[in-house]
């Protein structure tokens, strides 16, 4: 198959030499349009101001929450998180999962926090509740739960038990724009929940991340960490007046009132975010439908096919296998090559955590091989790009190119 069929509406593939690259640019030219109608003004204002709030509002009326922060990226929403965590509740420990990105961790440790890990559903692709549960301690400062790949993550006895003790939920809903738990979208259950608008994303400013919360606090908190914990940017009076009275002897420009980074986006960013806004929902149907066609297309004794799906919103195809076979896992690498489609082995962050060189010196963890069902997914797992523009023929054609496998010689 030719690589120009599986392109319309203008879409460009960054690598020529795939029939199915990973990912569709998703910048169209309405959005390179909207930036330039804007630097065309007279002295158009850059470093970020009136269009990234008005995108952070309307995420936040999109998202159904109150507040929203915008970032320069998904990572820097995962620190913020951990570091408004450490400033407002103090350090513990914060139980993750071992199939997450890189970032998850590291922002934990970043903060002064104990990553406690928890293995995964293989349903979901994020923690077990019981697993979660069952890892509480009195030092647990929260649970940093990760909506793998646009599953939904959530289970009604984890939202309940974790209410129940006050212990704060963070979602990472980075792989995840507009999946759902009862009807409800995914971001909307926890303390706060992060987001990604990196190029691969549901939807991109290039680069950038949000946090949102119902929490003014946390609100508050975030818009300082964002810009080295800068006392100005609070726009909470009370706040500001407390800072003034006990430093006197500080300039009010400048009072840094906890150890942060610079994590700001720019304004084109935010222009971006607004244009790309207008579309997040119908892609999200149209990935939806595109993902259900997938599944059909499996042959389930081979590859998994019993994902919870309600309620999902997937940006990739995920392949995993229902068995342990390395032959088989061979075959599946071989005929996606021949065919030219990207995939990345391991799903979320190259699979588990547990495994990676960042973590080796860190005293008191688990061993990656405890973690069964993430082993699993390590090693017998796959995502390939979903995006709107794909065709239905397409994703019988990839049914067709995964029929000859077998596992036997
Ligand atoms: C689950 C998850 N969290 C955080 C991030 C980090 O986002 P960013 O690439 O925007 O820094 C990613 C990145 O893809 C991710 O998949």
């Amino acid at each position: 198959m030719e690589s120009q069929q599986f392109w319309s509406n203008g879409a460009i593939s960054m690598q020529t030499d795939f029939s199915w690259p990973l990912m569709s640019n998703n910048v169209t030219r309405s959005d390179l349009d909207a930036l330039i109608t804007y630097l065309q003004k007279d002295d158009p204002r850059l470093t970020h101001g009136p269009a990234v709030f008005d995108f952070e509002s309307q995420w936040s009326s999109w998202l159904g929450v109150e507040h929203s922060v915008m970032l320069n990226s998904g990572a820097s929403a995962n620190d913020l998180t951990m570091l408004a965590l450490r400033e407002m509740h103090g350090t513990g420990e914060v139980i993750v999962p071992p199939l997450t990105w890189v970032s998850d961790v590291a922002s934990v440790l970043h903060a002064g926090h104990k990553p406690v890990f928890v293995d995964i559903n293989p349903k979901s692709l994020a923690m077990d509740t019981d697993k979660v549960i069952a890892a509480i301690t009195p030092q647990t400062k929260a649970v940093f739960l990760t909506h793998v790949l646009g599953f939904n993550g959530l289970t009604n006895e984890l939202v309940a038990e974790l209410n129940r003790l006050g212990i704060p939920l963070i979602e990472d809903v980075c792989e995840s724009h507009g999946a759902t738990h009862n009807g409800k979208k995914v971001g909307t259950f926890g303390w706060a929940s992060n987001f990604s608008f990196y190029f691969a994303h549901h939807m991109t400013t290039i680069e950038g991340g949000m946090i949102s919360t119902n929490d003014s606090d946390l609100y508050e908190m975030s818009r300082m960490l964002r810009s080295h914990g800068m006392l100005r940017e609070n726009l909470n009076v009370k706040t500001k007046q407390k800072y003034l009275i006990e430093f006197p002897e500080l300039n009010p420009d400048f009072i840094f009132t906890a150890a942060s980074h610079n994590m700001r986006p720019t304004e084109l960013n935010g222009i971006l975010g607004l244009s790309q806004l207008d579309r997040l929902d119908s892609n999200v149907e149209l990935r939806t439908r595109n993902f259900k066609h997938f599944l059909s297309i499996l042959d389930p004794a081979i590859f998994r096919t019993d994902f919870e799906i309600e309620g999902s919103s997937n940006y990739a195809f995920t392949l995993v296998l229902k068995t342990a076979d390395f032959l088989l896992r061979d075959q599946v690498e071989t005929a996606l090559q021949v065919a030219k489609i990207e995939f990345r082995r391991g799903l979320s962050g190259g699979g588990n955590q547990l495994r990676q060189p960042y973590l080796r010196n860190i005293k008191g963890l688990p061993s990656a091989s405890e973690m069964i069902e993430t082993e699993h997914v390590h090693h017998y797992s796959w995502y390939i790009g979903n995006y709107p523009e794909l065709k239905s023929e397409q994703i019988d054609w990839l049914g067709s190119v995964l029929k000859g496998i077998s596992g036997k010689k």
